[in-house]
């Protein structure tokens, strides 16, 4: 396992509330407490969303937070809206008291565990942000709906965050999502940029267990044999990201071979994109020498769990 980063500021006991209202009067007070931080408009707010079960990638985001901004607040919600399949979200680990003893040692100062009634009054919302296309391929390709879904739970908690709205706020309001979800990063950032929410979106480093696997919720899912598997998935990245820094052919055949080579290992898909876009890339990836940047992104089922990674790609 990765070592455990050092928390950047001295911890005090974590605030946990539940209703929005909560969330908006004890957000208040934490900036108010700091009114004086800031040389840019008063106190920066950090946003860490998640969905619990956190792990070391998590605790990366709330480290990064921590280190840049005057109050964070984390979010622990399961968002209904993003699961296309009920028994995935059913069986999806809900953790509260350990989640919130990883962010209290990182030094977050407030977290927002509403249940789903609270989060959305009245039932699922009927008005939705819609992600467009670029939420239509790769993972929305194979989970309709989706990124509808982020979009609407993460633009809600914009809002809900910030005590007083956005009128008027001049001080850095940042966002932390792991770069591992780079689709749901792509998507956030142009929801952000459509949508004009003055939100710095902030892409925090994947987090790796020391064998190449990347950290996942999800992994814990896997058996020790499906686990070992998966490890094709971090090798086939970095077959690519090693040619492309040594500004080779990526040949990308010979990763999905690589890949298709373990037969526990279901490929979904496996290409090298524009990292904005996340569409495949213009040259012919199989002749010329790489030059410039790329991210090269996988999806497989292993056993029952499906698994996502992606590497970013640039010539040395
Ligand atoms: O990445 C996640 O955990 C979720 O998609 C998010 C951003 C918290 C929205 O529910």
């Amino acid at each position: 396992m990765p070592t455990q980063p050092m928390p950047t500021r001295p911890t005090r006991p974590i605030q946990i509330v539940h209703t929005r209202a909560e969330l908006r009067e004890h957000t208040a007070r934490l900036l108010g407490e700091k009114a004086g931080a800031g040389s840019d408009g008063g106190p920066s707010l950090g946003l860490v969303p998640t969905m619990g079960a956190l792990h070391e990638g998590h605790r990366a985001l709330a480290d990064a937070a921590v280190a840049r901004d005057d109050v964070v607040v984390a979010s622990v919600f399961v968002n209904p809206l993003q699961f296309g399949d009920q028994t995935d979200l059913d069986r999806y680990p809900r953790t509260l008291e350990a989640d919130a003893a990883l962010l209290e040692e990182a030094g977050v100062d407030l977290v927002f565990a509403p249940d789903a009634d609270e989060m959305y009054p009245g039932g699922q919302p009927e008005v939705r942000v819609t992600a467009g296309p670029l939420a239509g391929k790769w993972e929305g390709a194979s989970r309709p709906g989706h990124f509808d879904g982020v979009c609407t739970v993460v633009s809600k908690l914009f809002h809900l965050a910030l005590p007083g709205g956005f009128d008027g706020r001049r001080a850095p309001y940042r966002a932390y999502f792991g770069q591992k979800d780079a689709q749901q990063v792509a998507v956030v950032r142009r929801m952000v940029r459509d949508l004009d929410f003055p939100v710095e979106v902030v892409a925090v480093p994947t987090v790796r267990a020391e064998d190449g696997l990347a950290l996942s919720s999800r992994n814990r899912f896997l058996s020790d044999e499906e686990r070992e598997a998966a490890l094709v998935l971090s090798r086939a990245l970095r077959l690519l990201s090693g040619r492309a820094a040594a500004r080779e052919p990526l040949l990308p055949d010979d990763a999905e071979a690589l890949v298709r080579s373990q037969p526990l290992v279901e490929l979904d898909y496996l290409d090298v994109v524009d990292p904005e876009t996340l569409e495949p890339l213009a040259f012919p990836c199989r002749e010329t020498p790489f030059a410039g940047e790329a991210l090269a992104i996988v999806a497989a089922k292993v056993g029952p769990v499906r698994l996502i990674d992606n590497m970013p790609l640039a010539a040395q």
